[in-house]
């Protein structure tokens, strides 16, 4: 294979197709998906009704600008907007991947309020543009400077905190002493972070902060959206109401590149004016497959069967939690990690050794990828029991 791409840290599987939860290599050697391209894959590879919506939509032979007006825009914005977990979000923002999503909700919170500091949760990923780097972990110091405005909390970490109330504490002090803050942005489920989910409590807290004060609540679901959580939305785990929701992901299941932000109507009127102009977003192409796979997981309520067959994998994978190196297992749905410590005692983070069994399980036919020191699966909303036990059965030989 020739060597051109400016792609990094790639693993050695060149993937050949896919079928359902197995991605199968040039060689045809068969995986089974526990990743699912990391919070994409929703309705499995190879899914013919989306198939026919594609093969469908080619038939018109259509690519239509931002600056004319195209009828399943209008509707795939209603569709969204109908299954949001907030009824107030009232406007889509058609873009092209999560980093933008997460752009125009920092634009939307700046543009709405007049103030320029958005607070987020440090360590978690939210995108690799600069705005969405800045608020999320990706700012490298080989490209600062990073965007300015940009504040961070702890991430309260279940094995090396702060708790959860100190990071409350620590939001309260900061919103009274600063007047120029304009949102709160984060994940409902800290994915990148290695599947941590808050306690019931967190974020209600954090919204009940934001509200008082006036400040934006922002959840990116880039991650979280469309069942990976065994909701919908990962926002309904905690019953909160976001202003601006970044989606992205699991939005196309894989099929193809569309995201979207969606905000409130006085937010709506606030920003119209600023520029969401955006080549590639919402291509009929793309929309066409996007639009089929939401409309399977809704028709489905694909995120029950993530529920219940995630609650059965946690189940199953917590046996391993007394073995050497396993600081932690967790999840929420079909999102689940197992954190690799250095010793039970100190639960220091031991990456090479999360490495280490990645790389096992791979020989063995899982995928799986790894979240810091955190082996981290997100399969596709159609797994199964069957297929959470072969993958306890690889992850007990590799353990
Ligand atoms: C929570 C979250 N936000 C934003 C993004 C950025 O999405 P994209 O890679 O489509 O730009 C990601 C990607 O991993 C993500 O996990």
């Amino acid at each position: 294979m020739p060597h051109k791409l400016a792609s990094y840290l790639s693993r050695r599987i060149p993937i050949d197709h896919g079928d359902g939860c197995f991605l199968y290599d040039e060689k045809g050697k068969e995986y089974l998906d526990c990743i699912a391209g990391w919070c994409v894959g929703s309705v499995g590879w190879k899914n013919e009704e989306i198939k026919k919506a594609i093969v469908a939509e080619a038939e018109y032979g259509r690519y239509v600008p931002a600056f004319l007006q195209f009828r399943g825009w209008e509707e795939f914005a209603e569709l969204l907007i109908k299954i949001s977990p907030n009824p107030k979000l009232a406007r889509a923002i058609r873009c092209a991947s999560g980093s933008e999503a997460v752009e125009f909700a920092i634009k939307c919170a700046r543009a709405a309020t007049g103030k320029q500091d958005i607070v987020s949760i440090d360590g978690v990923y939210h995108g690799h543009t600069y705005g969405a780097a800045s608020v999320g972990d990706a700012c490298h110091p080989s490209m600062g400077p990073c965007a300015p405005g940009f504040l961070k909390l702890p991430l309260p970490h279940p094995l090396r905190g702060p708790s959860e109330s100190a990071v409350i504490a620590e939001f309260e002090k900061l919103v009274l002493n600063r007047k120029t803050i304009a949102a709160f942005l984060s994940e409902p489920v800290w994915t990148n972070a290695g599947a941590i989910a808050p306690s019931p409590s967190f974020y209600p807290a954090i919204e009940r902060i934001c509200r008082k004060n006036k400040i934006l609540f922002i959840m990116d679901e880039v991650a979280t959206g469309f069942g990976h959580c065994g909701t919908l939305f990962g926002s309904q785990l905690w019953g909160v109401k976001p202003d601006i929701l970044c989606l992205g992901k699991a939005i196309t299941g894989g099929y193809a590149t569309l995201a979207a932000t969606l905000i409130t109507q006085s937010i709506y009127l606030r920003t119209f004016r600023m520029p969401s102009y955006v080549t590639f977003g919402w291509v009929p192409l793309d929309l066409a497959a996007a639009r089929a796979n939401v409309e399977i997981i809704t028709r489905d309520r694909l995120w029950e069967n993530a529920k219940n067959v995630g609650a059965y994998f946690l189940e199953k994978l917590q046996k391993f939690k007394d073995r050497p190196n396993i600081g932690d297992i967790r999840g929420v749905g079909l999102v689940l990690g197992i954190e690799i410590v250095k010793n039970k005692k100190n639960n220091a983070p031991h990456v090479v050794k999360a490495l280490l069994l990645q790389n096992a399980c791979t020989r063995r036919g899982l995928l799986l990828e790894i979240a810091g020191n955190t082996l981290f699966m997100t399969p596709s909303l159609i797994f199964t029991k069957e297929l959470a036990d072969r993958a306890v059965a690889i992850l007990d030989s590799v353990l």
